[in-house]
């Protein structure tokens, strides 16, 4: 949908860029100016500057550049149509709905919405009033605070099974409205209606601008079944629906990652323990709606279910669900809880560090994949051989997109080869190692690497590396061997990279213009498939075309220097390892280069001084 251009002049009229901004940072006042310390990079000193009159925000330090409606988009994490009903709401005025119908539905979804509120605020009151003693004894019992528990709204639906319905009439809502929005329930042969939710703590399910949208309750005891949710509603439609996005939504964006755990609880424990970016499905698989939803948070949301074989199905479905839409840059990763554990447990016994140790290193999706159909049927034969690598070979072509399939076709075909190679290996001198032919390979040291990365920099900063040296190729000639040995978690960076390192030799110069030439031959688009555009560009001065090369340099030297040695370090360990396996010229010339590499990044100069 979109907006008449006078409505939202009327918003930026109505509200100044200082006040917007005002709300979240403190901004000092200079004369016409307002200064604050900019959100978009890390810093401590005052760039951000603010000129109401030009209604738009600047960061000096990282370019950062916008209006009102962009810092809220990406301050809260909220797309362009729910910014602009955010900052329309704080301005005073209407939305403009464009037909009498989606009005209609607005009205309709606001008067059963009031029933939700209504419901929620009452179990509210319960749990805490003398009433609920036996829901508050239980979840305090779990070990959350009153502090969690008010944070989540949690209440306590009564064993009585008119309390509701009495409540709510007299606060004048209608029966009619409480049985469409699921609270009450009619049997087909007799006219008293029931509470729904009876004897339960009850879970309030919000949408992700935190309206009540419907409810999940846990019985106290063993009863079944274990948890009961809302019906679906003209609200509420279970596959669309993420339990605990609003709470999540603005850390969860503000770090780029969000958790998906398997359920309510495990939101909540992970919420108290130190991780409130933390979402859960409604005991369904993740769908389609659900991963597109939690691609708006991050890049790579973090799969974090329970460790038990019921856990381990349901993220090996959500991969499924996940691989034939994955987009450029958009992936999942996994992380494996220890079998009989789910985050509450592990919170419980190893507190935050080790969730913190776990999510470091979660398994990208390809590896997950992989690793899926190497465990999937024996090796043992030729034929078991060629037909997991027909399932390795089809599982790539279910991605839709051309330049991920393509991406992940390259990554299927060489662990294809390096398996075989290794197979060989071990036939020419049999029992060497004493490994079998087609043995699962170890955990590659860069699946590791890869995860500590997407701590160290985030996606926008490995963005902008990139985005640099392709609106920069001569800084090619400095960092071309540093880029060889990183690897980005981003599969479309990642191709992105290699493409131009097979494009840019390193002897002979390459303009800009001749690289990007290059690139679109190779099917890339003009702005190299958004990589060029405001949303990286926006947090990069230094990556942008009209960046000087010394401004480039320093941009990436520094994020390189941040990124590369923990990678490079992790290289060096395998390489000192290959080295002590196999003492050749191939592997001593590796581990050679990598020292010189990693000594130039922690001396912070250049690698060429060093290499
Ligand atoms: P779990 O049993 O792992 O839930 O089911 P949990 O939140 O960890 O529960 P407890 O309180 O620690 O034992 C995962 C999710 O599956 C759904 C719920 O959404 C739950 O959070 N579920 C589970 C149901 O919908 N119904 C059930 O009977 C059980
Ligand atoms: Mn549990």
């Amino acid at each position: 949908m979109s907006f008449p251009a006078e409505f939202l002049e009327e918003i930026r009229t109505r509200l100044r860029v200082s006040e917007v901004v005002g709300k979240r940072l403190r901004l000092v006042r200079k004369g016409r100016e307002f200064l604050g310390v900019c959100p978009f990079h890390n810093d401590t000193k005052p760039s951000l500057s603010i000129v109401d009159e030009k209604n738009f925000y600047h960061c000096f330090a990282c370019g950062a550049h916008g209006d009102i409606v962009t810092f809220t988009m990406e301050m809260e994490g909220l797309s362009f149509l729910e910014a602009v009903e955010k900052l329309a709401d704080q301005a005073g005025l209407e939305v403009p709905r464009q037909t009498p119908e989606a009005r209609e539905r607005e009205v309709a979804r606001k008067t059963l919405g009031d029933a939700m509120e209504a419901a929620c605020k009452f179990y509210e009151d319960v749990l805490w009033s003398p009433q609920g003693r036996a829901g508050l004894d239980y979840l305090l019992g779990r070990g959350l605070s009153e502090q969690t528990i008010r944070h989540f709204r949690l209440g306590y639906a009564t064993d009585n099974r008119t309390a509701l319905r009495q409540a709510m009439s007299v606060k004048g809502i209608e029966t009619s409205m409480l049985l469409e929005a699921g609270l009450i329930r009619k049997p087909e042969d007799r006219d008293e209606t029931y509470d729904y939710f009876r004897g339960r703590v009850l879970f309030p399910i919000t949408d992700r601008r935190g309206r009540v949208i419907a409810f999940g309750g846990r019985t106290l005891g063993d009863g079944q079944p274990k948890y009961l949710n809302s019906p679906d509603t003209p609200l509420f439609h279970k596959g669309r629906v993420l339990y605990g996005l609003a709470q999540a939504r603005e850390s969860a964006s503000k770090q780029g990652e969000v958790i998906v755990a398997e359920g309510y609880m495990d939101v909540i424990a992970l919420a108290q323990g130190g991780f409130p970016n933390a979402v859960a499905p409604l005991g369904t698989a993740l769908t389609e709606d659900q991963i597109t939803e939690l691609w708006r948070l991050s890049p790579e949301p973090m799969v974090c279910f329970d460790g038990d074989a019921a856990g381990q199905k349901a993220a090996a479905r959500a991969a499924d669900r996940a691989l034939p839409i994955l987009k450029p840059g958009h992936s999942l990763r996994f992380v494996s809880l220890p079998p009989g554990e789910d985050p509450d447990d592990l919170l419980k016994r190893g507190g935050a560090k080790a969730m913190r140790d776990l999510l470091q290193a979660a398994t990208g999706m390809a590896d997950f994949i992989w690793d899926q159909e190497l465990r999937a049927h024996p090796l043992d034969t030729p034929e078991r051989q060629a037909d997991f690598m027909r399932r390795a070979r089809g599982r790539v072509r279910d991605i839709a997109d051309k330049t991920v399939q393509e991406a992940y076709g390259d990554s299927m075909e060489r662990r294809i080869r390096e398996m075989r190679d290794a197979g060989r290996g071990s036939r020419s001198a049999p029992g060497r190692f004493g490994k079998p032919v087609f043995e699962r390979p170890a955990p590659r040291a860069s699946a590791t690497a890869r995860a500590r990365v997407s701590t160290v920099l985030g996606h926008r900063q490995q963005q902008s590396v990139v985005a640099a040296i392709v609106t920069h190729p001569d800084l090619m000639e400095e960092f071309g061997e540093a880029l060889g040995y990183l690897q980005f978690d981003d599969p479309f960076l990642d191709k992105l990279r290699q493409d131009i390192l097979e494009n840019v030799p390193s002897d002979q110069g390459l303009d800009a213009a001749g690289l990007k030439n290059h690139l679109l031959r190779l099917g890339y688009s003009e702005d190299c498939d958004g990589l060029l555009g405001p949303a990286t560009l926006g947090h990069a001065a230094f990556a942008r075309p009209d960046a000087s090369l010394e401004q480039a340099r320093a941009g990436v030297l520094e994020l390189l220097a941040r990124m590369g040695k923990h990678q490079l370090e992790e290289q060096l360990a395998d390489a000192q390892h290959a080295v002590t396996v196999e003492f050749n010229e191939a592997n001593w010339n590796r581990l050679a280069s990598l020292r010189a590499a990693l000594a130039a990044v922690n001396s912070g100069s250049s690698l060429e001084d060093a290499v």
